[in-house]
């Protein structure tokens, strides 16, 4: 029998590596959750100087976790040493938003580290790297990365809707009284906010229809679509934090998907390119379809009614506000 040769370790950069989110990641990858079993990691881990200190705590951890796949750990705050040779980027470090701070202004604070970001990953990462984009707001930090990564191609940066898509999914089963699983033709629309439209108008549950079970367009619009908007508010009031479990579970679905291929119709923030009318320039949640080896495409030909049409628009404008807003700031 021929020996089995195990492929080459990726090079897997983690921002945000002592933050919660990146706390409930980190086994997913270690495990080989994500990028399958026999996929050896090397792991980049990127923080902010005061937070180095417990990024320490963070990798004793893993290298205590005595994963087999787990190649080497690297912890810096040079985004230049973590980007390099990256293969895979998930962008999670963001400045948080404050008490009393406007959208705008959490903004401004972000522009500074997606465009440094931006511009280390296009000097010394991967020129394939897969970025995923999870920092708020993720689809405009997305935007501004790709502003300052001209040299990587657009379509290899996308932002995380997946936790919404997760969230739309489980809410349809429970509604359906059946499994995720039985679950086909959920997506999320646009911007990771409140704006975003979670659609379940072309949705089934084993094979049936479940916009009836749903109580309609009507029962969506006051039920089913602002629980969906508002379900991150909703676990931060609860938690006093925000979702990080739920966000590692998203992210890893996110990779896996797109690494791996998916025979499901899945949700991505990704560089519109005109279709269904969204203008290019900003970073946009479609349906798409991942193929095997790292592509995705925007699902086509979706005949969208009325309904879904306006609230479609209404976070297509959204991001075209903070795309102005963006771009104000980088003069
Ligand atoms: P956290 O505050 O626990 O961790 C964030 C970490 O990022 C901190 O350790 C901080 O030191 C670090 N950081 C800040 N600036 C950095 C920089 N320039 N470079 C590297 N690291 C930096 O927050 P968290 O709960 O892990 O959430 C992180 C982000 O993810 C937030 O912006 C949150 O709103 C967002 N989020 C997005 C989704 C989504 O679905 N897209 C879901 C949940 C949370
Ligand atoms: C979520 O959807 O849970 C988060 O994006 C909420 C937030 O503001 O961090």
């Amino acid at each position: 029998m021929p020996a089995m040769t195990s492929p080459a370790p990726l090079n897997v950069c983690i921002t945000g590596a002592a933050g919660q989110i990146s706390y409930s990641l980190l086994p997913l990858l270690c495990s080989g959750h994500v990028f399958g079993p026999d996929q050896p990691l090397n792991l980049h881990l990127l923080e902010i100087p005061p937070a180095l200190p417990a990024l320490s705590g963070v990798v004793m951890e893993v290298i205590d976790g005595a994963y087999p796949l787990v190649k080497s750990v690297m912890q810096t705050s040079d985004p230049n040493v973590a980007f390099r040779a990256a293969h895979v980027a998930i962008l999670v470090g963001a400045f948080p938003r404050r008490a009393g701070m406007e959208r705008k202004d959490l903004l401004a604070k972000n522009l500074p580290i997606f465009k440094a970001q931006g511009q280390a990953l296009n000097q010394v990462a991967n020129r394939d790297v897969k970025v995923v984009v999870v920092g708020n707001p993720a689809n405009t930090n997305a935007m501004v990365l790709s502003h300052f990564a001209p040299d990587i191609a657009p379509a290899n940066i996308t932002a995380l809707t997946r936790l919404d898509h997760n969230r739309a999914l489980a809410q349809v089963a429970k509604r359906m009284d059946t499994s995720v699983s039985d679950v086909r033709g959920v997506c999320i629309w646009g911007n990771h906010s409140s704006t975003q439209y979670p659609d379940v108008t072309r949705a089934t549950a084993s094979g049936k229809e479940v916009l009836p079970k749903m109580g309609g367009f009507g029962g969506l619009a006051e039920g089913f679509i602002p629980l969906i908007q508002k379900r991150g508010a909703a676990v931060i009031q609860a938690r006093g934090m925000s979702s990080a479990m739920s966000a590692a579970n998203a992210i890893g679905d996110h990779l896996r998907s797109w690494m791996l291929g998916d025979s499901r119709i899945v949700s991505m923030a990704v560089p519109a390119d005109g279709s269904y009318g969204i203008r290019k320039g900003v970073y946009f949640s479609f349906p798409v379809r991942c193929v095997r080896g790292g592509s995705y495409e925007i699902v086509q030909g979706i005949d969208l009614d009325e309904f879904s049409r306006k609230y479609i628009d209404a976070t297509a404008a959204e991001l075209y506000a903070e795309r102005e807003e963006a771009l104000a700031l980088f003069e």
